[in-house]
């Protein structure tokens, strides 16, 4: 274990054990350059407010860009540090000694992790929210390509009535919207502070701490322009505040059900029985046994994924119930659920993305299923209420006329006049047949916004 942060009160080594069993930094490394960050602002707070020089302030930048230049280049390797904290404040004490040690002046990890952990966040969904634009793209695409297409639509799985491919896909691109808000309010609702401390406050004043990002940050790819630091407002909830990573899990998990429905949708529709679908070679993979097996596994994967969304949810809101005010070391277990999630999630969009693209719909099989008859039955009901029967007579003498033309083995438009007669009297048999069409039953529907 390298050398750490505290220690002075301590006559004694760790155990090895608690060592291995306390230590982040094989997760939280990945916070890195968001540390950084903070570090850089911390420095130009410990100027302003008179706790380094200038020329203090200007080495300890250079010995952070230093690092920061490792971490981009990749030549970076946190080894046995108790976490990306304690490691960048180690790197840096090699770089310009023990000026480095001015560094944690006025600062604590416990705010440090949640800054860090908060742009990791922002980073994050700016990432995300480009990648469901992308899906949300593709799906337009495709439902473009298919416009004219009409496919059964479904209701427990049971054949319904008619509906255009557009608007079922463009249903996912809804999906994708409300995802793509609810991430993005998130994010702008996120506040990012810092004078923490530990939990009680620094004695820095609250106005240092209103530092203008942009003269740190002018070169970051993802926070040059919009950072907006300020001092916190309730030191103890700052250190103990974890809603955020809830919320991003919660609305992740969200997307990723839209997806695994997406995903089902696919599965389901390329199947021999169905085949509204292929879904690209590319796309799939084989079975080890039979060799004339083509299954659609990144789609299964991504229905299956579904479940660690939920259990990181559930494995968050878990960790902080109960928890007493402020910071407890059981905060540090919100850092894999929160990266798998959105590791997860953004696969997954990129996955669809490029697996959309390639689907191609097969038009006489999606005609073959457009034949049965029981999806018109609902638009001989509204045939039969535009003759002035009540709707709930109608439902019942197309119920029965159904029922008929099943137990005989007749279809409805092959019955003869007489007996479609029976039924109701309205029954114009040259008029019905026209009703079992799906253009014609789209496009009786009226109510959806256009
Ligand atoms: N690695 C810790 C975390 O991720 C940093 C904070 C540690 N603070 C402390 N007082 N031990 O939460």
């Amino acid at each position: 274990m390298g050398k750490k942060l505290w220690g002075g009160r301590f006559g004694k080594q760790t155990d090895p054990l608690v060592e291995e069993f306390t230590k982040s930094i094989q997760y939280d490394q990945k916070l890195a350059t968001y540390d950084l960050i903070g570090s850089r602002l911390h420095v130009e707070i410990l100027r302003k407010s008179g706790y380094l020089s200038s020329a203090e302030a200007q080495a300890l930048l250079s010995g952070l860009a230093y690092i920061d230049e490792k971490i981009e280049t990749g030549s970076f390797a946190p080894g046995g540090e108790e976490d990306i904290h304690t490691y960048i404040q180690n790197e840096l004490q090699k770089k310009v000694g023990d000026l480095a040690l001015k560094l944690q002046t006025a600062r604590s990890r416990n705010d440090q992790v949640t800054f860090a952990t908060k742009l990791y966040a922002k980073a994050s969904i700016k990432a995300m929210l480009f990648f469901i634009a992308e899906l949300e793209k593709s799906i337009t695409e495709l439902a473009e390509e298919n416009v004219d297409i009409i496919i059964p639509g479904f209701t427990h799985m049971q054949h319904a009535q008619p509906v255009r491919l557009k608007d079922y896909l463009w249903a996912y691109v809804e999906m994708l919207e409300r995802d793509y808000t609810r991430l993005d309010f998130i994010s702008k609702n996120m506040r990012i502070t810092l004078g923490a401390g530990a939990l009680a406050g620094t004695p820095i004043n609250a106005s240092e701490y209103n530092v203008s990002a942009s003269k740190v940050l002018k070169h970051h790819r993802v926070f040059a322009e919009a950072l907006n630091v300020s001092a916190t407002s309730n030191s103890l909830d700052s250190v103990s505040d974890r809603d955020f990573v809830i919320e991003i899990i919660s609305a992740l998990s969200m997307a990723a059900m839209h997806l695994s429905r997406m995903a089902e949708d696919l599965i389901i529709w390329s199947t021999e029985e169905f085949d509204f679908v292929e879904i690209d070679e590319a796309f799939c993979t084989g079975s080890s046994l039979m060799p004339q097996k083509k299954n659609a596994d990144s789609l299964e994967l991504v229905r299956g994924y579904t479940g660690r969304l939920y259990g990181n949810l559930v494995s968050v809101l878990t960790m902080m119930k109960g928890l007493p005010l402020t910071y407890n070391r059981d905060m540090q277990l919100d850092k894999e659920p929160l990266f798998s999630s959105f590791e997860i999630v953004s696969s997954e969009l990129r996955v669809l993305q490029g697996l959309v693209k390639t689907l191609k719909f097969n038009r006489e099989k999606i005609q073959e299923h457009l034949e049965d008859e029981s999806l018109y039955a609902t638009d001989l009901v509204y045939y039969l209420v535009d003759k002035k029967v009540a709707f709930k007579q109608a439902h019942t003498i197309v119920g029965r006329l159904v029922k008929c033309s099943l137990d005989r083995s007749i279809p409805i438009k092959a019955m003869p006049e007489e007996l479609l007669k029976s039924f109701s009297d309205k029954i114009v048999k040259k008029e019905i047949v026209k009703l079992f069409d799906p253009l014609t039953s789209v496009e009786s529907k009226r109510s959806v916004k256009r």
